[in-house]
């Protein structure tokens, strides 16, 4: 699969086969998420894998639109660590980065995946935080669940012309 055809046939993809990943895929996915861009080149981001059943079923307790873990074998948590951290705030854009390309780096590998916000959600960011034992520094961020696909979705055309501007803006 072609760059621009990952990009533009991904989806989310919420209903899984009852298949295991295997774990060399999950590397894989883990190294191009670390490929990401950074501002500074910080590389604020760590990562939880988690793929014990009794935790993944826990996490629609707290996050309301995250049923679809349940089926799915494995997620990846997305998190930043602060002491890491050169400037504040721009972490954010450096996480959503490592989202993406966990997202393209599934899809290319032919899994589902989606991304599963956590960041700033008061309630959210508690119940990671508590459900993998994060320590204070460690701020969970997003959360991709994966699997092979069990729904097939076709690719969005949200091509609009009319969001395009070239220089200066006309009123
Ligand atoms: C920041 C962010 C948070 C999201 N949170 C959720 C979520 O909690 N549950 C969910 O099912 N999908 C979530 N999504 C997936 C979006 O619903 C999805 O990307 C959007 O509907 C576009 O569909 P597509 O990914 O198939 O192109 C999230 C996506 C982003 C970028």
């Amino acid at each position: 699969m072609d760059v621009i055809d990952a990009i533009m046939t991904r989806r989310s993809i919420r209903r899984y086969r009852p298949l295991p990943i295997p774990e060399c895929d999950i590397e894989r996915i883990l190294k191009a998420a670390m490929a990401a861009p950074s501002s500074k080149n910080e590389q604020p981001w760590v990562f939880t894998v988690i793929d014990d059943r009794e935790l993944l079923n826990k996490i629609p307790k707290f996050h309301p639109h995250a049923e679809m873990i349940k089926s799915s074998p494995v997620a990846i948590l997305v998190c930043a660590d602060r002491k890491r951290f050169l400037s504040e705030n721009i972490w954010i854009q450096d996480c959503a980065a490592a989202t993406l390309n966990i997202l393209l780096a599934a899809h290319g590998l032919r899994l589902g995946a989606v991304w599963l916000g956590i960041y700033p959600r008061v309630e959210r960011v508690r119940g990671m935080s508590k459900l993998v034992n994060l320590p204070k520094h460690i701020v969970p961020f997003s959360l991709v669940a994966l699997g092979y696909p069990a729904e097939k979705r076709s690719p969005a055309d949200r091509f609009d012309p009319d969001r395009i501007h070239r220089n200066r803006w006309e009123h």
